[in-house]
C-alpha cells in the first residue's frame, strides 16, 4: 500500500496535527507501508491527483480536517481514507448537534446553549459555574471556565467565534476512552494541577499525568467504556474515536457525563488514544496499520 498522510491543515490545531502526522508516518513506515506526507493546503486536490495514493491516512485535526470537509473531498476523489466518514465527522465536530444525538441514544450529557459572543460577555447567560467554548474546535482552544465565584461575565478574546457554546460546568474528574473497531479500550484519568488545557495536553514535561487504566470503581470504568462505544455507534464513527467525560465522584455512576467525541483523536507523543491502545497490547504501528486496513470511501 502507498499511503498519503495528511498533516497540518488550516485549523487552530495545525501544530497538533503536524505532531500527530509525524508519529503516524513513522509508525506506518515501521509497519511496512510506503509513506508520503502531504501538507493539507488549498492545493490538496491537485496534490492527491498527482500522488495517487492507495489510501489516505488522515492525521488532521479541527476545522476542514475533522468536520467532514476533507472527507467529502476524498469521497469525491474515490480515495479510501482512515477514520470517520462525512456525516459522523460533521456531527461530532458540532458539539451541540452531537449532544442531541447522544441524548437521543440515552447517553448522559450536560445542558448547554448556543449564544452570541456579545451577549455572553454582557451578562451571565446561565448560572455560574459554566464553561464557554467554541462549538467546533478541539484541544481546548478557546475554552473559558467561568468559576462559581466570578462576579461578572467573561471577557472573551478576539479570536473566539461570534457564536459560542455555553455549558454547565461539571465538577470532578477527567476521564477518557477510545474506541476502535467497535471495541472500547481502557479508561484514562487525567491528573492536572489546573484543568486539562492546551498546555497540559501537549507540554512534554509538566503536562498532565495520565493514569491508564484509571483508578476508579469497576462499575464507573465499565460505564465509561459502554458510553464510549455507544457514542461511537450513535454518530456512525469508523476506525478510531475518543470520548471525553467528566465524573463527579461524589455522585457515583450518576455523576458521569459525556462531553464530546473526537473522530480524529490526537496521535502525538503525549496523546491518549495510542496509550490506551498500548494498554490493550496494541502497539502504535499496529494501531496505525489497522486504521489503514479499515480505510474506505
Ligand atoms: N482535538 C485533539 C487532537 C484530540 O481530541 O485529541
Ligand atoms: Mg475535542
Amino acid at each position: 500500500h502507498f499511503v498519503a498522510v495528511l498533516k497540518g491543515g488550516m485549523s487552530s490545531e495545525r501544530e497538533v496535527s503536524l505532531s500527530s502526522a509525524l508519529e503516524c508516518a513513522k509508525a506506518l513506515r515501521v509497519a511496512g507501508f510506503e509513506v508520503v506526507e502531504v501538507d493539507a493546503g488549498p492545493d490538496l486536490p491537485a496534490r492527491l491527483a498527482e500522488i495517487q495514493p492507495d489510501v489516505v491516512f488522515n492525521a488532521l485535526h479541527g476545522r476542514w480536517g475533522e468536520d467532514g470537509c476533507v472527507q467529502g473531498l476524498l469521497e469525491w476523489l474515490r480515495i479510501p481514507y482512515t477514520h470517520s466518514g462525512v456525516l459522523a465527522s460533521a456531527l461530532a465536530m458540532d458539539k451541540t448537534r452531537a449532544k442531541e444525538a447522544f441524548r437521543a441514544a440515552g447517553l448522559p450529557v450536560v445542558d448547554s446553549l448556543i449564544a452570541d459572543k456579545a451577549e455572553v460577555m454582557a451578562r451571565h447567560v446561565m448560572p455560574v459555574p459554566y464553561v464557554v467554548k467554541s462549538n467546533n474546535e478541539g484541544s481546548s482552544v478557546n475554552v473559558h471556565i467561568v468559576a462559581a465565584g466570578a462576579n461578572g461575565p467573561p471577557a472573551l478574546p478576539e479570536q473566539m467565534p461570534a457564536r459560542v457554546m455555553v455549558e454547565t460546568y461539571v465538577p470532578g474528574r477527567e476521564l477518557t476512552c477510545s474506541v476502535m473497531d467497535d471495541h472500547a479500550f481502557c479508561v484514562t484519568e487525567l491528573l492536572t494541577d489546573g484543568w486539562y488545557d492546551y498546555t497540559a495536553k501537549y507540554a512534554a514535561a509538566g503536562g498532565a499525568r495520565h493514569v491508564c487504566p484509571a483508578l476508579i470503581p469497576d462499575d464507573v470504568a465499565q460505564a465509561v467504556r459502554d458510553y464510549s462505544l455507544r457514542a461511537h455507534l450513535a454518530l456512525g464513527c469508523r476506525g478510531l474515536s475518543r470520548a471525553d467525560f467528566r465524573w463527579d465522584d461524589t455522585r457515583g455512576i450518576d455523576g458521569l457525563v459525556l462531553l464530546e467525541i473526537n473522530t480524529q483523536p490526537g496521535m502525538t507523543p503525549t496523546s491518549l488514544a495510542p496509550e490506551q491502545a498500548a494498554a490493550e497490547g496494541i502497539d502504535f504501528p499496529t494501531l496505525c496499520r489497522r486504521l489503514v486496513e479499515d480505510a474506505s470511501c
